[in-house]
C-alpha cells in the first residue's frame, strides 16, 4: 500500500493544475444528483443460499433511508434479480443487473437480456466491470454494443472503467481509460437517443477492488476531473457537468465521507461493503 502510495505521490499528473481537492459544495457546485452502487458479485448476500439474501434485503428494508436526495442501485446475482426485485423496499432502493448482453434473444447461451430485465420491472445494469473484463475477457467493442442494447431498450447502465496497478505505476492511467471511455461514449453514440441522461460512469481502479486500497481522495478526485475532461473535449461540456462518476474500489463506512466531499465524486460503486445492510447504509448516508 506504501508503495502504491508513495507512486501516486511523486505521479506528475497530481501535480497537473487543473486538480481541484475543494470541497463538495451540494447547493451550487453541482446539480449532479449522487448515485451510490451496491455490487453483490457473486454473492448470495453473506452465505450461498436464499436465505441469506432474505436477511441482507431485510437489512437493507430497516436501514435507515438517506435523508437526502442520494440515487441507490443493488446489483444482485441473476438468479435472485427477480426476488429482489419483488422484496426490496422500492422507496430507497432501485435493481440492477451485474451484465446483459447485446442481443435480446437467441442462442447466447448463458447470457442476460435487456427486454427480459425491462420485463421483470429491472431498469439498471452494470456494464464493463473489470471482473467481467479480466475473467471473461470483454472487449471493448462488446461493451460498446451492450451499452447500446441497453440504453435502446430504456435500462439505465453503470459503465465501469478502471486502470491496472502497473499502469497507475507507469503514470498510463489515462491512457487505458480512454479507450474505455470512448467505448462508452460510442455506445450512446450507436443507441437511437444517443443521450448520456441514463448512464452512469463508475471509476474503479483494479488495483483497489478487494484489496482493501483505496484511492486516496486526492488520486480519486485527480482521475475523476480527468474523465470529466476528456468528456468536455470528446462528447460536450453538457454532458462533462451532467454525467455522474462513481467511484469504486475498496469503499467503507470508515473512508466513504472523506472520498465523497471531492466535488467529482458523485457517489460510488461498493463491492464487499455492500453486503452488509449496516455498511452499506452508512455509505450512502455519508452524501447526506
Ligand atoms: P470492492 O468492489 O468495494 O469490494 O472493492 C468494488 C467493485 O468491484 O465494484
Amino acid at each position: 500500500m506504501q508503495q502504491i502510495h508513495n507512486i501516486f505521490t511523486k505521479s506528475s499528473l497530481l501535480k497537473r493544475a487543473f486538480v481541484s481537492t475543494s470541497k463538495r459544495n451540494f447547493s451550487s457546485a453541482s446539480t449532479r444528483t449522487p448515485i451510490v452502487g451496491g455490487n453483490w458479485k457473486l454473492n448470495a448476500g453473506n452465505g450461498t443460499t436464499y436465505s441469506t439474501v432474505e436477511e441482507l434485503v431485510n437489512g437493507l428494508n430497516e436501514a435507515p433511508a438517506p435523508t437526502s436526495n442520494v440515487e441507490i442501485v443493488c446489483a444482485a446475482p441473476t438468479l435472485y434479480l427477480d426476488r429482489v426485485n419483488q422484496t426490496l423496499d422500492s422507496s430507497k432502493f432501485s435493481v440492477s443487473a451485474q451484465n446483459c448482453f447485446y442481443e435480446n434473444k437467441g442462442a447466447y447461451t448463458g447470457e442476460n437480456s435487456a427486454v427480459m430485465l425491462k420485463d421483470l420491472n429491472i431498469n439498471w445494469t452494470l456494464i464493463g466491470h473489470s471482473e467481467r473484463r479480466d475473467i471473461f475477457h470483454e472487449t471493448d467493442d462488446m461493451l460498446e454494443r451492450k451499452i447500446t442494447n441497453a440504453l435502446n431498450e430504456q435500462v439505465s447502465v453503470i459503465a465501469c472503467c478502471g486502470e491496472h496497478k502497473e499502469d497507475r505505476e507507469n503514470g498510463t492511467t489515462m491512457n487505458v481509460l480512454v479507450p474505455q471511455l470512448q467505448a462508452m461514449a460510442n455506445g450512446v453514440e450507436n443507441s437511437t437517443s444517443k443521450s448520456w441522461d441514463n448512464v452512469v460512469i463508475a471509476y474503479e481502479p483494479v488495483w483497489a477492488i478487494g484489496t482493501g486500497l483505496t484511492a486516496t481522495p486526492e488520486q480519486a478526485q485527480e482521475t475523476h476531473a480527468n474523465i470529466r475532461a476528456w468528456l468536455r473535449e470528446n462528447v460536450s461540456e453538457s454532458v462533462a457537468n451532467s454525467v455522474r462518476i462513481q467511484y469504486g474500489g475498496s469503499v467503507t463506512d470508515a473512508n466513504a465521507k472523506e472520498l465523497g466531499n471531492m466535488p467529482d465524486i458523485d457517489g460510488f460503486l461498493v463491492g464487499g461493503a455492500s453486503l452488509d445492510a449496516g455498511k452499506f447504509s452508512a455509505i450512502y448516508s455519508a452524501f447526506d
